[in-house]
């Protein structure tokens, strides 16, 4: 049992935005080559799109003034990225032909507004996860924000219209879904998703669930709490750019260190970065300071647990586990958008975006290229998306 849409939903046209939180231009040593128009105002990036879309308009912004639009059908068939076989980026393909995935009770279906790229996505396709993986083929896709057009029996509080986002996987390794956030529309649980940040435009949101809940989920499990200080490893990524502004936002670290290269230090201090450690010049475990918990997002191996004091904490993502290190897979959970919320509508903690993208729907592939070079900055986004 499921409801359909027939009634005209509020949303907005424009996409650029003055006052969400943006990544600082000055903080970054990468250009973009957008073909996108960017223009730079204060000290802030605004991304300008003219797209319109075929059924809903979406624009990246809900707060400018509303205009009405109308979803008159929700299609059979739909745009996706898809691939058949694991291996490398040339097995992606787009496919306008994939079935619009079935609604189950507790679930919404979302006309997917913006996505972004993990990891976890070029891994599974790398067929890593072969023994939990659901079949193929697979449409990818973990991150998503975009419009509820449709809503199971069971849901109890997203309606049609809500603008959401969230990380679409409840167990990013074990059975994830088909169907994900790579196409025109996905099918999500209502309790992996959350209402959309104001501030934060459908690009902007995309780029948040699963790494600001692995994020969250490794302070959690590593007992981070107010006066303890932490050393994050890999602060430029998409994970560790929010466990900076977690630790320090949200959980009052005492002190924050992290290790990126050489460009990419100003990027750290603009976080709010205490001591910002280029890797290619010293190496984190040597310095006479220990600190309470390391979060490793890169896979450092023994190295990591040199850095922690005796008694502390050790969060490890990728690689090798040396005790007392601990290594955990996060959960998507809507709850922890929900908490944090306050945070990322006052722009305490920021969404950012590598500033190579958003990369267009039909750029995927080159979006993924890019990833896979270990080299973001923030998070890969897709925007827009048909
Ligand atoms: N277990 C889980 O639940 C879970 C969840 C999310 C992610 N992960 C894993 O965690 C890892 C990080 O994910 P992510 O999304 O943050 O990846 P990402 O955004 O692709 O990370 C890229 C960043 O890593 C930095 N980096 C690379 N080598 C480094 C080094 N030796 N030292 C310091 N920084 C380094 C790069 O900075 P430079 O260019 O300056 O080197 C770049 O900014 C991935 O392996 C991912 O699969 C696991």
């Amino acid at each position: 049992m499921e409801a359909i849409l027939t009634t005209k939903i509020p949303l907005s046209l424009s996409s650029s935005s003055s006052n969400a939180p943006s990544l600082s231009l000055s903080s970054l040593s990468i250009l973009s080559k957008t073909t996108r128009k960017l223009t730079s105002q204060s000290n802030s990036i605004v991304y300008k799109n003219t797209q319109h879309y075929p059924c809903v308009r979406i624009s990246a912004m809900s707060q400018t003034a509303p205009a009405s639009a109308e979803i008159s059908t929700i299609p059979t068939e739909m745009k996706a990225w898809v691939y058949e076989e694991y291996g490398g980026v040339d097995v992606l393909k787009i496919d306008s032909n994939v079935k619009v995935p079935e609604l189950k009770d507790d679930q919404v279906l979302i006309k997917v507004a913006a996505a972004a790229l993990n990891p976890v996505d070029f891994k599974r396709r790398l067929g890593k996860f072969k023994a939990s993986d659901s079949p193929l083929p697979t449409v990818p896709g973990y991150d998503v924000a975009g419009v509820v057009v449709k809503v199971g029996s069971e849901v109890k509080e997203l309606k049609v219209g809500d603008e959401v986002y969230g990380d679409i996987h409840e167990k990013a390794l074990d059975g994830p879904k088909q169907s994900g956030s790579l196409a025109e529309y996905t099918a999500v649980e209502e309790k992996l998703l959350a209402l959309k940040p104001k501030n934060l435009d459908f690009a902007q949101a995309a780029g948040l669930p699963l790494a600001v809940e692995t994020a969250y989920e490794g302070l959690e499990k590593a007992g981070f709490s107010s006066g303890k200080s932490i050393l994050v490893l890999g602060g430029a990524g998409g994970v560790g750019s929010l466990v900076i502004q977690l630790a320090k936002q949200v959980f009052g670290a005492s002190r924050v260190a992290a290790t990126a290269s050489t460009g990419k230090i100003e990027f750290l201090k603009s976080l709010g970065v205490d001591l910002a450690i280029d890797y290619t010049k010293e190496k984190f475990e040597d310095l006479p300071e220990k600190f309470d918990v390391v979060y490793d997002a890169v896979g450092e191996g023994e190295r990591n647990v040199k850095a922690v004091k005796e008694g502390g904490s050790v969060v490890v993502l990728t690689g090798a586990v040396t005790p007392p290190g601990f290594r955990f897979v996060v959960t998507s959970n809507g709850e922890v958008l929900k908490k944090l919320n306050p945070y990322l509508e006052s722009g305490k903690v920021k969404s950012l975006i590598d500033p190579k993208g958003p990369f267009p729907f039909d750029k995927v592939d080159e979006a993924f290229t890019y990833l896979e070079t270990n080299r973001a900055t923030g998070k890969v986004v897709i925007h827009p998306i048909p």
